[in-house]
């Protein structure tokens, strides 16, 4: 693949996930240790056992694990020119939007975003989800989607922009009239909830496009979304559409595979499995050259916009590394 066409390198992907891993300890995030725990090494001895593949199937199949997103972008850090957009997340959590009798109808994720990092403006036809702030403060713009009745859903008219019309959603468990395209900046322990496809007769509209980023100036911002299943391949309506997982360089070994990989790796093509194998034998990063990633993160980090926590969070995990 032409370098070019890569989103992202995997030393950033690997670097992200460690950061999760500090978040996870600093606020306490209940987070399945099958998540955190599991190397890509023994991924690929689970897809080698039939018993294996068997009890861990589930997993793979509705995207349990972490989840690192530029949209396509390139930029993550928000150090290049052009929309700072990206989204780190854990889906902890989940059911089978497939399978009508799978009793976990529910989900659960962790979501961190940068200062004035972005996850672009989207909504979703099935899924209901209440987003709640753990620490930091989240800024979110909402307007409705077009629809000519009550189940179809156009999302843009014709001109490409949002429906105009004034709308219903709940925030604090609380119905609010928006106007469109309002912005709201929630602290920690409130949430937004944001309706799929709403129930008949409803007051709360549902089919609401949002766009959210971390408000906190300095810091992480850390979110928890509880909702009805997950399924982000089918069940995102980007109002600009955007690639949801990127194009990563294997510059280096990865640390932790994503849950697209885990997916691919268990029921991909011979291809897509083997090139998530191939993952495997790239070059481990060595201590030789974590001193230069210290001094690389260090440079992206203190121009860049992300936050400062996330500097020093990085500063401790590098300077363990280098002490062992
Ligand atoms: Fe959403």
């Amino acid at each position: 693949m032409p370098e070019k066409e890569f989103t992202m390198k995997r030393s950033e992907v690997n670097l992200i996930i460690r950061l999760m891993e500090h978040f996870i300890d600093q606020f306490g995030l209940n987070v399945s240790p099958t998540i955190t725990d599991t190397t890509p090494a023994r991924w690929a001895e689970i897809t080698g056992s039939g018993n294996l593949r068997k009890t861990h199937g589930r997993i793979a199949k509705i995207g349990i694990g972490y989840d690192v997103t530029s949209l396509g972008t390139g930029n993550y850090f928000g150090i290049k020119e052009g929309e700072y957009l990206g989204l780190a997340l854990i889906t902890d959590i989940n059911g089978d939007v497939n399978d009508t009798k799978d009793p976990i109808t529910y989900a659960k994720r962790f979501m961190f975003s940068g200062y004035e990092q972005a996850a672009p403006s989207h909504y979703h036809p099935f899924k209901t989800e209440t987003i709640g702030v753990v620490a930091g403060a989240l800024g979110i713009k909402v307007w409705p989607a077009h629809r000519d009745d009550f189940n179809k859903v156009i999302g843009r008219d014709k001109q490409g922009v949002y429906a105009t019309r004034e709308f219903n959603l709940v925030i604090n468990d609380v119905p609010v009239k928006c106007a469109p395209g309002q912005e709201f900046v929630l602290g920690p322990r409130e949430r937004i909830t944001l309706y799929g496809k709403p129930p008949k007769g409803s007051d709360i509209d549902g089919y609401i496009y949002h766009r959210f980023w971390g408000e906190k100036k300095n810091g992480i911002t850390v979110l928890e979304e509880n909702s009805r299943p997950n399924d982000d391949t089918t069940d995102n309506r980007f109002f600009d559409p955007k690639p949801r997982f990127d194009k990563i360089q294997p510059d280096e070994a990865p640390y932790r595979l994503l849950c697209n990989e885990v997916n691919k790796l268990f029921f991909g093509d011979q291809q897509q499995s083997q090139s998530v194998r191939d993952l495997l034998e790239a070059k481990p990063v060595s201590a030789r050259n974590l001193d230069t990633r210290l001094i690389q993160a260090g440079v992206l980090l203190t121009n860049g916009r992300i936050a400062e926590d996330c500097y020093k969070a990085l500063q401790k995990y590098f300077v363990e590394k280098m002490e062992k």
